[in-house]
């Protein structure tokens, strides 16, 4: 170590540890760290290891493995995803959701609706289509009606269900959205109205699980921006099972710069990210 080094205790990685450390990755949530991602790991685990007192990224490992159970694996996986988004975020799906889906569901009395954003983050996404809920069908929202968010992260998730969010994250909303659904905590933060937490369910879930234990099917899966980390036999597991929990004639929605092979999945190919499930 450099003095420079041990005075700021910067920990390196190896090549051999990081070839544990990925491997690790890809065996838990199915994320595939490449060898150019080396340099990043190592910058984003520091802190970790310095606020476990852990001495080595090899320390780390080995802890990990003695105990699969530990936090310290979900602290892990907190620190390599990259939890990025905002509302109204590739405002496409939330106009053809508004424009094309809202009619259809307005005449279609007794029905219940569910939507699933798998992959949420800290709730932006979940939680613009809960807006555009409310002002396109309030006062008459079906008890039924339910909005998932769900997210390997406990750190996101714990964001999500406080709604507190910075204001550049509200940039893309309408600023008459703003006025009414968020109250300011302070010059650059606001946190969203109770009335619209409340609607939405948060919960961990890995999609990597061999079984998603949903009771109902699902409308829309929102799976955007989360299939880019995954390699093309996950992505193929986590898209099947996805279309296994649409209903028929539901939509998989994912983020504009992720393609998937309609083909493979009984989908028919929409408008760019959007993709139904064929209707019985
Ligand atoms: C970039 S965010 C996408 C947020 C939002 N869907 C959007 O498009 O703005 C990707 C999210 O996928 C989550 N994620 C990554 N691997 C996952 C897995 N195996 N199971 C569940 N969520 C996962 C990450 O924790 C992260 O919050």
């Amino acid at each position: 170590m450099t003095e420079n080094e041990s005075f700021f205790q910067i920990y390196r990685l190896s090549d051999r540890d990081f070839e544990l450390i990925s491997h690790l990755v890809y065996d838990t949530v199915g994320i595939y760290l490449p060898p150019e991602k080396k340099i990043l790991v190592e910058s984003r685990l520091q802190q970790l290891l310095k606020q476990e007192n852990i001495q080595s990224f090899d320390e780390l490992y080995q802890r990990i493995v003695r105990d699969p159970n530990s936090p310290l694996l979900s602290d892990l996986i907190n620190r390599l995803t990259t939890n990025h988004t905002y509302f109204m975020r590739e405002s496409a799906h939330y106009d053809y959701m508004v424009q094309v889906l809202f009619p259809q569901w307005k005449t279609m009395k007794q029905r219940d609706i569910r939507i699933w954003s798998a992959g949420c983050s800290s709730g932006e996404e979940i939680y613009t289509i809960a807006i555009l809920i409310r002002e396109h069908f309030s006062p008459f929202i079906p008890d039924e009606w339910g909005l998932l968010g769900t997210d390997i992260s406990l750190r996101v998730l714990t964001q999500a269900e406080e709604g507190k969010y910075l204001a550049d994250r509200l940039e893309n909303l309408d600023p008459s959205l703003i006025q009414r659904y968020f109250i300011p905590i302070d010059d650059t933060s606001y946190q969203l109205l109770p009335e619209i937490r409340s609607m939405v369910l948060f919960k961990r879930f890995n999609l990597m699980n061999e079984t998603y234990p949903f009771k109902g099917k699902f409308d829309i899966i929102w799976c955007r921006n989360v299939l880019i980390y995954f390699d093309q036999a996950h992505k193929d597991f986590i898209i099947s099972h996805l279309v296994n929990v649409l209903k028929p004639g539901g939509y998989l929605f994912v983020g504009h710069s992720e393609t998937i092979e309609r083909e493979k999945y009984q989908l028919t190919f929409i408008q760019p990210a959007i993709y139904q499930k064929e209707a019985l």
